[in-house]
């Protein structure tokens, strides 16, 4: 079954704890937790701190750093309590050794590809992730539009995994709703990121179960 993360970053952060909450009770499996530095990425949001906060609240914390030098804050993060920590393959030049560092510490190590990003810089991290995101917006920003041409790439890393046997989460973040997220999962996605549509929702329970229904349609075999 698809797993939905909604994106920290279109909550309603005067009230963070009871967003958290709100998601929770309306059926999202873990926290997207967006990291921006100002400089990796134009936007500063969330440290550790908040993060430390976040991991208190009733779901696994699923930071995504979109910062320049990853290798300096894993150890914040794990220590604060994230589950899973993804870094861009943009960022720094030593991808296989952040990732395991993330799993040194105890986290599910993920690596995240910008719009522009080959699906090729995979090849020899597959056995060190235990997660791939693929952005389907430039990283920085909520709220905008999914660039569809990001589409064939889902489907490319999903055969990419099932070849190599690797069962790897592939997560999707950007622009997703509930007609661009079932698009998402067509091509292969089964973690799907959620901001603004999800928490601008009237009805986010209602949201999250389309996503799921939309799940069930694309894999009958799993109702049986
Ligand atoms: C963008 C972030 C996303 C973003 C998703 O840089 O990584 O996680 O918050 O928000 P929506 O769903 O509004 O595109
Ligand atoms: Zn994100």
């Amino acid at each position: 079954m698809v797993k939905v993360a909604p994106s920290l970053l279109a909550a309603d952060l005067r009230v963070i704890g009871a967003e958290i909450e709100r998601m929770a009770a309306a059926g999202a499996d873990q926290l997207h937790f967006d990291v921006m530095d100002g400089s990796f990425v134009p936007n500063i949001t969330f440290g550790s701190g908040i993060c430390k906060a976040a991991a208190r609240g009733p779901l696994p914390v699923d930071a995504h750093l979109m910062v320049e030098h990853p290798e300096t804050q894993v150890e914040n993060f794990a220590q604060a309590g994230a589950k899973i920590i993804t870094i861009h393959a943009e960022a720094g030049g030593h991808l296989h050794r952040t990732l395991a560092l993330i799993r040194e510490h105890g986290c599910l190590a993920g690596l995240a590809l910008n719009p522009g990003t080959s699906p090729d810089c995979l090849r020899y991290l597959l056995p060190s992730l235990d997660l791939v995101l693929v952005m389907t917006v430039n990283p920085g920003f909520g709220g905008q539009k999914m660039i569809p041409e990001c589409l064939d790439k889902i489907a490319e890393i999903r055969a990419m995994l099932d070849r190599a046997g690797s069962k790897a989460m592939l997560e999707v973040d950007g622009g997703a709703n509930t007609v661009t997220a079932a698009e998402m999962m067509r091509r292969g996605a089964d973690v799907i990121v959620a901001g603004s549509a999800l928490f601008g929702a009237d009805d986010a329970k209602a949201f999250i179960s389309s996503l799921r229904a939309s799940w069930r349609q694309l894999h009958p075999e799993e109702n049986a």
